[in-house]
């Protein structure tokens, strides 16, 4: 199937869903879900990276900081129901206290660098990404990267 077809596929399926009012997440939506939601961060932590080295519209810097803000606030709920597997360690429910403090941690973060991009754009945001992207402290502890 081409992506886009798979796209049609998908919403014709949601507004079957919605109206019939059956729709249940099983265990693969779970995982399925959060990687979604751990891939939109990635791509906006690249665009934002491109745009501080100068390789992508300097205007849009406020733009994706946002988006990393509400894609962050999605992050703890989307993890709370412990389904094993994608690449995501047993530690993260195990450990879920610390988990979920890193989740808002990362959210508060990147609500913090929004505003500062809002407010004082590039130079404003460059010397505060380094403590504010906590990605790769988490991965570190609760991400198995397979691929
Ligand atoms: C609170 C912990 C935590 C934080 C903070 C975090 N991640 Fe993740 N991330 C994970 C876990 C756990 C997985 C594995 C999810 C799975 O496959 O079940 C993951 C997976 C990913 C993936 C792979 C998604 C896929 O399936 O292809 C990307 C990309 C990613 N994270 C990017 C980011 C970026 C960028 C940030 C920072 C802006 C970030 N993450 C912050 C825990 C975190």
């Amino acid at each position: 199937m081409t992506r886009l077809s798979h796209i049609a596929v998908g919403v014709a399926l949601l507004a079957a869903t919605t109206l019939s009012g059956v729709a249940r997440a099983d265990n693969q939506d779970v995982i399925d879900y959060r990687q979604h939601i751990m891939k939109t961060l990635g791509e906006q932590a690249q665009s934002l990276a491109m745009v501080m080295q100068g390789k992508a519209p300097a205007e849009n810097v406020a733009i994706h900081a946002q988006l990393l803000a509400v894609t962050a606030a999605t992050v703890e709920a989307a993890f709370k129901e412990k389904v094993a597997g994608g690449e995501s360690k047993a530690d993260v429910w195990a450990k879920w206290d610390d988990f979920a403090k890193r989740s808002k941690e990362l959210s508060a973060n990147m609500a913090d660098l929004a505003k500062t991009a809002q407010a004082g754009g590039l130079d404003a945001v460059k010397p505060k990404m380094a403590t504010a992207m906590t990605c790769k402290g988490c991965h570190e502890i609760y991400r198995e990267q397979k691929k």
